[in-house]
């Protein structure tokens, strides 16, 4: 059928242009695709004759600085400040023990109106919400090292660190930030998964959980203090979350 339908000459003068257009138009395109791909061009870590140390890759330009690495505010990428520089080494860091300013300043947290405390309050509750996801399961929402991977067979030597006591009290807020960045002993570095503002915002919250568990009576506020004297079930009728009246009116009274 093909053939009756090329042996008609009109056809046949047809499909003979049509050919060469398609064709030339074939070339064409395959022509400047091919001039893409076959261009001069060095490719990453291939040799080169052209550079003197016979590398296509060249060396950064002395003293440029990747705007995506340049971390020179130690106090936000590492938690420390005070740093030197002693004989080609760092020297006479210290961690800090308060959020950097970046974090109060920073998109998620910024307060219009400037307030600290309304930024810290922002900081707190996304630092809740990222423990809980991240660091609850080993470490317990209460952070006493009691969670669900811990209780359920999570069996290495060291298990995860219980967040009240006295040594862990004691350190500073960059220490926090620090272990959640680079990990330590058989913690594991979660900076792959924690951006830094939220390292930060959790670092802040273990604060939060270690002085939920470790506050003193003079912490509390006058009108705070008062619904400790009053006991259980009787005078108080505001229903206010009354932690210290409970435990010492013991349990199952409520
Ligand atoms: C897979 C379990 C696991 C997870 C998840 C985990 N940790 Fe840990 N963490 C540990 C273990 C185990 C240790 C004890 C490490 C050691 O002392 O060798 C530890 C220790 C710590 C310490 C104590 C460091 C010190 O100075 O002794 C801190 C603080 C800490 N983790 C914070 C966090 C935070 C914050 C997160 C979430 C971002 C987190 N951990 C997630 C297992 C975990």
């Amino acid at each position: 059928m093909i053939r009756t339908y090329l042996k008609s000459n009109k056809h046949r003068r047809f499909s003979a242009v049509g050919l060469g257009v398609l064709s030339i138009t074939l070339l064409g395109a395959a022509g400047c695709h091919t001039d893409m791909w076959i261009q001069p061009k060095p490719k990453p870590q291939a040799e080169s004759d052209f550079w003197l140390d016979g590398q296509s890759n060249r060396p950064p330009i002395a003293h440029a600085v990747d705007r995506d690495h340049l971390k020179v505010d130690d106090t936000y990428w590492r938690g420390i400040k005070g740093v030197n520089v002693v004989n080609g080494k760092a020297a006479g860091a210290k961690f800090v023990d308060e959020l950097p300013d970046a974090v109060f300043i920073a998109p998620e947290f910024k307060s219009e109106s400037g307030d600290r405390s309304e930024s810290l309050a922002k900081i707190l509750t996304r630092g809740q919400e990222r423990f809980n996801i991240y660091c609850s399961p080993c470490h317990g929402e209460l952070g006493d090292g009691n969670g669900m991977i811990a209780k359920r067979g999570f069996n290495i030597k060291i298990p995860p660190r219980n967040y009240h006591t006295d040594r862990l009290r004691s350190l500073p807020l960059g220490h926090f930030f620090d272990v959640i960045t680079n990990g330590d002993g058989a913690m594991t570095p979660r900076a792959f998964q924690v951006e830094p503002n939220d390292r930060w915002a959790i670092a802040a919250y273990i604060r939060v959980l270690q002085y939920s568990q470790h506050a003193e009576v003079s912490d509390l506020k006058p009108e705070e203090l008062s619904k400790i004297d009053k006991p259980l079930g009787g005078a108080s009728t505001d229903g206010a979350h009354q932690p210290e009246t409970h435990s010492a009116s013991g349990e199952g009274e409520h």
